[in-house]
């Protein structure tokens, strides 16, 4: 086995708080966000670093050999870069427990939160760089958005701070080694009663006030904290955005084609409406080619076989029955196969009947039917086929449905 370069940068990754904001029955860095933790997501982007770094994560001491466990499948081959050590009681205790924890040969120290779940990997490179630049601290951040009151304990507002001279920081937060071993060292020997030794939320906090400079440079919007649901439930639709499309939610197309003779004993029933004065068309049902092409696209989007399986010539219900009983159960069906209807677009193909005068009834009330917008359209086939030769009707539904979960209310189809 090769040895693995000494590395010259530490990223220590404090990940063991509880997550009293978040309300889990589990620390924050172990609670699934998308398939994986907000640890392993927050370990992707630092072993994503082009050059060599040993990595410290900070556990809750419960959770170690859990930590251990994630870390090591991101790490991967640079499984020998990995450190994991208990936190403390306080994020500084947990930061000053990862310092203790870093090799010789190094010479940047970085501090992240694994509450970043979403940090990108140049990020972490670009504190690195300005680091080794400046020879001081270095913090991401972002500029104020909002406008930002001082208020009192009863919310009474006392004025307006000045948003320029603000950032909003993030993590990592990077530093020469020596500055943070020495601000951390500075803090342990102050009294506990003084604010610097106390619980600060960040590093730079403590490097300044041991004296040091920090500067800020520009932050990323993807590295916000996770702190409260809401920020959970963002991560979590960022990262659907990069992730394929699982096929069980995707949206499904289906065809069906049907065709009737004309019959003049009948009378007329297309596209779910009745036409007096028209032929009427063969069938046992009534004949709606229209309706029963519908049928068929959407069984057939469904995988749910066709209408001649579904709905047995042999059943009584079915003499004459007008199109609305085989759309009614048709869409039952598939909403018990967990699908909603997308939309439906059905073309009818003969001379007669007259489709335009009752297209607009005609699609009302397929639609109303199906909670789903229903296109009607016509066409003649310039006197060629049995259509041509007025033996018959056919028509061509094509159906597009949607796996239930993505379309909440059949109502919002329309
Ligand atoms: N952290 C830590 N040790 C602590 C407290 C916090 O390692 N004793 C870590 C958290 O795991 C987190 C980071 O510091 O990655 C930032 O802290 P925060 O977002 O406040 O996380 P929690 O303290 O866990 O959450 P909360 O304040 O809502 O309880
Ligand atoms: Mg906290």
């Amino acid at each position: 086995m090769t040895e693995l370069p000494v590395p010259a940068v530490a990223v220590i990754v404090v990940a063991a708080g509880s997550g009293s904001r978040l309300g889990r029955d589990q620390p924050k860095a172990f609670v699934p966000l998308g398939a994986h933790s907000i640890l392993e997501h927050a370990l992707t982007g630092v072993f994503g670093l082009e050059e060599p770094a040993q990595v410290i994560v900070v556990a809750p001491d419960a959770q170690l050999d859990e930590a251990r466990s994630i870390a090591a499948r991101v790490a991967g081959p640079a499984a020998g870069y990995l450190d994991v050590v208990a936190g403390g009681d306080t994020r500084q205790a947990s930061v000053a427990r990862g310092l203790a924890a870093v090799r010789a040969g190094v010479s940047v120290v970085l501090v992240h939160d694994a509450a970043r779940a979403l940090t990108p990997s140049s990020l972490i490179a670009a504190v690195v760089a300005a680091v080794r630049a400046a020879g001081h601290g270095i913090v991401p951040g972002l500029p104020v958005v909002d406008t930002i009151k001082s208020v009192t304990a009863d919310a009474t507002i006392q004025g307006t701070v000045d948003r320029s001279l603000l950032s909003a920081v993030q993590t990592p937060q990077g530093f020469p080694r020596a500055m943070l071993d020495a601000a951390f060292a500075w803090a342990a020997g102050l009294p506990g009663t003084d604010a610097a030794a106390q619980d600060l939320t960040d590093d730079a906090a403590l490097v300044a006030a041991a004296g040091n400079p920090v500067t800020v440079i520009p932050g990323d919007p993807l590295a916000f904290k996770v702190t409260t649901a809401w920020d959970l439930r963002r991560a979590e639709l960022l990262l659907g955005e990069n992730e394929p499309t699982p096929a069980s939610a995707l949206p499904r197309v289906g065809t069906g084609l049907d065709v009737h003779a004309f019959d003049d004993t009948s009378a007329l029933w297309l596209a779910g409406l009745h036409w007096p004065g028209e032929r009427g068309l063969s069938g046992h049902s009534d004949g709606d080619a229209a309706v029963h092409a519908i049928c068929d696209a959407l069984l057939a989007a469904a995988g749910l076989g066709d209408i001649g399986q579904v709905f047995g010539t042999a059943d009584p219900r079915l003499t004459d029955a007008h199109g609305e009983v085989f759309l009614a159960e048709t869409l039952r069906l598939i909403e018990e196969a967990g699908y909603r209807v997308g939309n439906v677009t059905v073309q009818i193909i003969g001379n007669r009947p007259k489709l335009s005068p009752r297209r607009a009834e005609a699609e009302e009330l397929l639609s109303g039917i199906l909670h789903a917008p229903v296109s009607v359209a016509a066409t003649t086939t310039d006197a060629l086929g049995f259509t041509g030769r007025d033996e018959g009707i056919a028509a061509l539904a094509t159906a597009v449905i949607y796996p239930s979960i993505y379309r909440p209310s059949p109502k919002l189809n329309q």
